[in-house]
């Protein structure tokens, strides 16, 4: 089978429907309007973003947590892959009961469980969330570079990209930094190249989540090839939230031939209807990869992780 790798997938939003109806039912509580007919229903970004918030607020103990985990990294294995970085919402986790820390620790446990199962090898990357707020952002990072969780290895910011602007979240990100960690951050999914541009001149990211809009200017697809920045693209969270119409329309290629370094990620997968499995058959049957080019985006994902030179060396 292929290997894969997966550097940019929000560990709430990868909780299949099946796993939140068994969460209501624990807790409780309804999932109409947002599960129907086994799957989840949003129109647009905010309702997603809605229906992502009410998949979360069903996590609420550090067993939950761990299922969670474990149940995502297991099924990534299943499908081949070999690294998983998962995006962690300590803001989520508050707002669920939960100390960032026994929010972590719970899922660095289910991680442990996957990898004992299969020997998939996983890292947490800590996000803030833009429609939250810049305070909350930079707790995030104050937690990121304090709690010395061993799979903890990058820091980043996610959320509604019309909110807020990047020099916000300048000290944020200078905090990780300073920690040690790896940094992304998602740009150039809603907002066009002006963010991607900006992420670059106050962030100074090695990877950027999304950056597919960056293709609107040709000088930043340079830039971005010159200065090997990482681009985390999820070609069907892409076109199921509308930011292209049709795989025709998806700038993977366009960046690929440009020089630009991509990766296949499946951001939140079972709102998408997507996987990582199905990534990879998005890219050998719309953008034509062979075997071997998908071979090489997972090799770029892996030169591109958040771990030490032996981990990265091991999974080479
Ligand atoms: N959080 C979860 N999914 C996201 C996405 N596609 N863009 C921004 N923030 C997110
Ligand atoms: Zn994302």
């Amino acid at each position: 089978m292929l290997l894969k790798a997966e550097l940019h997938c929000h560990i709430e939003g990868a909780a299949a429907p099946e796993l939140v109806i068994a969460q209501a039912r624990k807790y409780n509580a309804s999932v109409e309007p947002f599960i129907r007919d086994g799957s989840f229903v949003w129109t647009d970004f905010t309702s997603f973003l809605a229906a992502y918030d009410f998949a979360a607020d069903l996590f609420r103990s550090e067993e939950d947590y761990a299922r969670l985990a474990e149940y995502y990294l297991t099924s990534l294995a299943k499908d081949g892959a070999i690294y998983s970085e998962v995006f962690t919402s300590p803001d989520h986790a508050v707002r669920a009961g939960l100390s960032p820390k026994a929010y972590t620790d719970a899922l660095g446990e289910g991680m442990a469980r996957a990898k004992a199962k299969t020997g998939i090898e996983g890292r947490m990357i800590v996000t803030g969330v833009r429609h939250v707020g810049v305070e909350s952002i930079e707790r995030a990072a104050r937690f990121a570079a304090t709690c010395r969780h061993p799979l903890v290895s990058g820091f980043g910011v996610a959320g509604d990209e019309r909110v807020g602007a990047m020099e916000d979240y300048v000290r944020a990100f200078e905090i990780a930094r300073e920690a040690g960690l790896g940094i992304t951050v998602h740009a150039g999914e809603f907002g066009g190249p002006q963010s991607v541009r900006d992420a670059l001149d106050h962030i100074r990211p090695s990877r950027i989540g999304h950056g597919v809009r960056a293709i609107e200017d040709p000088d930043l697809v340079k830039r971005i090839a010159d200065e090997g920045i990482v681009l985390e693209v999820c070609p069907v969270s892409n076109i199921e939230l509308k930011v292209y119409r049709d795989f025709s329309e998806h700038p993977f290629n366009a960046l690929r031939e440009a020089g630009c370094k991509v990766t296949l990620n499946s951001d939140d997968p079972p709102h998408f209807w997507t996987t990582l499995k199905r990534e990879y058959e998005v890219a050998a049957t719309h953008f034509g990869l062979s075997d071997k080019q998908l071979a090489a985006v997972t090799q770029t994902a892996i030169n591109a992780a958040f771990v030490d030179r032996q981990t990265r060396a091991a999974l080479l």
